[in-house]
């Protein structure tokens, strides 16, 4: 994971390098470090620690001078989080600096031969064998070196590179992770992410894998592994700078899931054309949607959880059999991907390295993978064979929320999408979904409106020690993600049960006063799911609902209910989760989390 910045120019290097890492904290937050040349010499600062330790370490850059850097916030894979683990890593005589991002896989090897030849390591990364290796081969010519360097070196990486010898200039190196740079009349920047040089310009490249970029104070050069020089044109961002700060609010999560609204509208309305659903990205005929005969979902943390939906919904609509998996399993498991299947892969950051591999997995496999992506440009979005944006803009924080709404509402599109043409949905029901969907972003407003409510009832349970998350249908894949929304940002422990699964096992854990919430919203399931109610509070728990308006039913098995508004049971998962967002915010906030970075997470997971 980790964040890398860059900048040759006219102004102060550090400040600029700082803030950029400010934005890519996301990445990656248990240490940092700057690299700048003073004019003689490359000076480094690092420490473990947020952002904030180096920004007091360095005066905000103050005492770090010079027009020429590269800096780095890390999530620690080799090493644990310590000052000599941070980047950047020097080779001996310290005129090489070098931050990375991603995973030297051969590093073992490589170390110890380069241990063999002499040189001494102090860290225990594998990054440190980056700066020996292009020590080992640079005989005055950096691109030599450092495109020796990635003919013998396996893994991802981004790379910030910058070298005493040649202050006039910086590199950037990509293999399959992030990384873009930009221009303007002051001076060239590199980024892990565009939220980082946003602020300094919109006109970006975006890095492909093994190439090399050479950035001077007033332009750039691209090269191939091979040091051939290539062109590449600029793509300008559209994005809203302020899109990517806090705004008055106190936790970009906060921020993000108020933008539920916004995000579910701009994935939705543009796509839905004269009373039907037009997803011209989709590059399907109507006679290749009839073809399909199963669906593949593929994804990692709350975008599998979509997935987990999508079975329902697509299933439920369209009447195609869909799969879905972990990317982490798929890609290892052999899949089996008969005649007539597409691959669906979702991805917010378009980067998770697992989701990333099983869409290679599947197009070795020879079919065409459509990518739901928010992130422009990413690698998802580059190497899918079509693409459906979730036009969510920058997510911030960790735990996702309006991207995770904005991605719903995309497989909402398609489910309905395919059902048209496979004829599996009559005319006025397809119109009175269209209804439905265009109502949700009000509904969900209305849902937020209604958050101190929410607050009020979790600040009661800050002190849980465990929750159960329990729904059936639709409604347990809205409990998975409430789980995990819950467990990931209050590090209290959780776990999402298909409710009529609890006898097996899961019952023997509840005693008096556990949290259960409760997941109702599909009236097929409705009794079904009081039942399992009533059983857990017999033994004591506490049951928190979440339902539809008018099932008042539901109030003679649970101690607190919350209402969401009615809407086809298909699209409930978008009102549903709202109210349980709110909840493990509340609870994280009451708790005194740091709610945006949680501890250990990282929120673009580029390594396995
Ligand atoms: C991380 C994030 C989650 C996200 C998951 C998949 O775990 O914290 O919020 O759901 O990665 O990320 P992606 O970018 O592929 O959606």
């Amino acid at each position: 994971m980790c964040g890398i910045v860059g900048y040759i120019g006219k102004k102060p290097a550090a400040p600029i390098i700082l803030e950029g890492l400010s934005k890519l904290e996301y990445r990656g937050y248990d240490s940092a470090g700057m690299a700048v040349f003073d004019g003689e010499k490359i000076q480094i600062k690092k420490s473990v620690g947020r952002l904030k330790v180096l920004e007091e370490l360095t005066h905000d850059g103050a005492t770090m001078p010079g027009v020429i850097g590269i800096g780095h916030t890390r999530w620690a894979t080799h090493g644990a989080p310590s000052d000599v683990n941070s980047h950047p890593h020097y080779n001996e005589k310290e005129t090489i600096a070098v931050v990375h991002n991603g995973i030297i896989e051969n590093y073992l090897p490589l170390k110890e031969k380069m241990i063999s030849k002499g040189y001494k390591f102090t860290s225990d990364t594998d990054t440190e064998v980056l700066a020996h290796l292009i020590d080992y081969y640079y005989k005055g010519n950096p691109l030599e070196a450092i495109t020796k360097v990635m003919h013998r070196v396996q893994g991802s990486y981004a790379l910030g590179i910058m070298f005493a010898e040649h202050p006039d200039q910086i590199f950037a190196v990509r293999k399959d992770s992030p990384l873009i740079v930009g221009q303007n009349e002051d001076g060239c920047f590199i980024a892990s992410d565009v939220p980082a040089i946003l602020k300094y310009t919109r006109k970006v490249y975006f890095i492909q894998n093994q190439e090399v970029v050479r950035l001077r104070a007033d332009h750039m050069h691209f090269y191939t592994v091979d040091e051939e020089e290539i062109t590449k044109e600029p793509v300008n961002i559209e994005w809203d700078a302020d899109a990517a700060e806090k705004g008055g609010y106190e936790h970009f999560m906060l921020k993000e899931m108020y933008e539920q609204p916004k995000t579910v509208t701009d994935t939705l309305m543009p796509r839905i054309k004269d009373g039907d659903i037009v997803i011209e990205e989709l590059g399907m005929s109507d006679d290749e949607i009839k073809a399909i005969r199963k669906v593949h979902i593929v994804a990692c943390g709350s975008a599998y959880h979509v997935g987990v939906t999508a079975k329902y919904v697509i299933e439920g609509i369209a009447r195609i059999p869909v799969e879905v998996d972990v990317a982490s399993e798929f890609r290892y498991r052999n899949p089996i991907l008969e005649e007539g299947a597409m691959v669906i892969v979702i991805s917010q950051s378009g980067e998770t390295a697992d989701t990333l591999a099983a869409l290679r997995e599947s197009q070795q496999l020879g079919y065409k993978v459509l990518g739901i992506v928010n992130v422009v440009g990413s690698s998802i979005a580059r190497e899918a064979d079509n693409v459906m944006y979730t036009w969510a803009g920058p997510e911030i924080a960790v735990a996702t929320t309006k991207a995770y709404s904005a991605q719903l509402v995309a497989i909402y599109l398609l489910a309905m999408k395919f059902a048209k043409v496979k004829g599996t949905i009559s005319d006025s029901d397809f119109t009175a979904m269209l209804k439905d969907l265009k109502r949700l972003p009000d509904q969900i407003e209305m849902l937020l409106s209604n958050k101190e409510r929410i607050q009020r009832f979790a600040n009661r349970y800050i002190g849980a020690k465990d929750v159960f998350f329990i729904g059936r249908g639709i409604d347990y894949a809205i409990s998975m993600e409430g789980s995990l929304k819950l467990k990931e940002i209050s590090y209290i422990h959780s776990e999402a049960y298909a409710a009529g699964e609890l006898k097996h096992g899961t019952i023997s854990l509840i005693e008096k006063d556990t949290l259960v919430a409760a997941v109702a919203t599909q009236d097929n399931l409705f009794q079904k799911t009081l039942s399992n109610m009533v059983e857990v509070k017999a033994r004591g728990a506490f049951v928190l609902a979440v339902t539809n308006a008018g099932n008042t039913d539901i109030e003679k098995a649970a101690d607190y209910v919350i209402y969401i508004p009615r809407t086809n049971p298909y699209f409930a998962n978008s009102l549903a989760i709202i109210p349980l967002q709110l909840f493990g915010y509340y609870v994280a906030v009451g708790k005194g989390c740091d709610v945006d970075k949680p501890r250990n997470l990282a929120k673009s997971v580029t390594v396995e």
